[in-house]
């Protein structure tokens, strides 16, 4: 069921949650922690509100968060606070007897809705028509589950922004060529850190159905799908242009969800947890201009005021989606619990959750 369908199923927060004081919601929420503990469990992902992430159990990234999700079996509750693909993992790696929870429906990531199963299985034929049997599907966690569900199924593995880069490298050794949904920018990124030449790389562009390359066809390793971030291609050559004409001595370090050129012209590019790991070990008075979302700058911002810190973008606004958890949703989503009228349940069928598995666990595998 796609995100809009479930939409479509779902009841939105009642009103009685909409005027709620903020002191009174924080005590409402704590209480119930306290009174279900180990029953339950939240997981919050660092692009989250502050509003949100002070009550959570664990905070990381999204490879965290799923590696957290597979080993927690006391919790009958897990409450997500992050977004829908993130939940839909939750729910495939936890326990049957487990129950997933989404505080907000709405709370889904476009890039995971550029690639859907049918375009995908499409896709696949056309490719398989071109090249034979010679492409590894590779996916982002930032898919749905069925799509990691037909990664799994023709023996391919889902990336996170933490492991891309063994991930890919594992890939090429099992076949000569893959096809990497639904980030073409992370794709890229990383393959051409591991040496692969632009060149060497084209671009399936779902809607037209053709495949773009530079190079002659029969070379291409690296089949990138045209989707994107439209968080982190917000992040352009000019705010990193302004960054060296404005802050003297200022370090670019981005989200390698950016583009290419970005990245490029970075001094250091990685994933949710590389960018924090570097502010932590980072010299006090030390300078940055960071590209990634503006709920963790800010937070890294707030936390590190030894440093200073700016967004690479000025203007840069939080992910919509990942903001659609707040304190009032959190709140409706554990009182249904206690309340045993359980709201927004993400349950993904056995038949897709099976080969997703496959695709979660050779990752985890991997990122041991
Ligand atoms: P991480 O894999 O770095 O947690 O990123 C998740 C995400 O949604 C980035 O936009
Ligand atoms: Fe999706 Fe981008 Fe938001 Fe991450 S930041 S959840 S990839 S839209």
């Amino acid at each position: 069921m796609s995100v809009l369908d479930l939409l479509k199923t779902t009841a939105g927060l009642p009103e009685r949650y909409r005027s709620l004081p903020e002191a009174e919601m924080i005590k409402r929420v704590e209480a119930i922690k306290k009174q279900m503990g180990d029953k339950l469990y939240l997981p919050g992902h660092h692009y989250q509100k502050d509003e949100v992430i002070q009550f959570a159990d664990d905070t990381g990234d999204s490879l965290k968060l799923a590696q957290l999700a597979a080993e927690n079996h006391q919790a009958e509750y897990i409450v997500f606070c992050g977004v829908h693909f993130m939940a839909e993992t939750a729910d495939i790696l936890s326990a049957p007897d487990q129950t997933v929870i989404l505080p907000d429906m709405r709370a889904g990531c476009s890039m995971a809705d550029m690639a859907d199963i049918h375009q995908t299985e499409k896709a696949w034929d056309i490719l398989q028509d071109t090249f034979g049997d010679t492409i590894l599907p590779l996916t982002y966690v930032n898919s749905t589950a069925s799509i990691k569900s037909f990664v799994g199924k023709y023996g391919g593995a889902t990336v996170t922004s933490s492991n891309a880069n063994a991930m890919v490298e594992w890939a090429l050794q099992q076949k000569e060529r893959i096809l990497f949904l639904p980030d073409q920018h992370l794709g890229r990124n990383t393959a051409y850190a591991l040496g692969v030449p632009l060149d060497e790389m084209a671009v399936w562009d779902p809607i037209e159905e053709t495949l773009e390359c530079s190079g002659p066809v029969e070379e291409v390793k690296i089949i990138l799908w045209k989707g994107h971030c439209s968080v982190h291609e917000k992040f352009t050559m000019e705010n990193i242009r302004e960054v060296w004409e404005t802050m003297l001595g200022a370090q670019v370090l981005v989200h390698p969800e950016c583009t290419f050129d970005v990245v490029q012209a970075a001094d250091l590019s990685g994933s949710t947890k590389f960018i924090i790991d570097t502010i932590e070990k980072a010299p006090a008075g030390s300078v940055w201009a960071i590209g990634t979302e503006m709920n963790l700058v800010n937070r890294l911002i707030n936390t590190h005021k030894d440093k200073k810190i700016v967004s690479l973008n000025p203007n840069m606004c939080p992910c919509l989606t990942m903001n659609r958890i707040d304190l009032p949703h959190l709140l409706w989503a554990l009182e249904s619990i206690v309340g045993g009228n359980v709201v927004n349940a993400i349950k993904v069928d056995e038949g897709t959750a099976h080969f997703a598995k496959i695709a979660l666990d050779r990752m985890l595998e991997y990122s041991k």
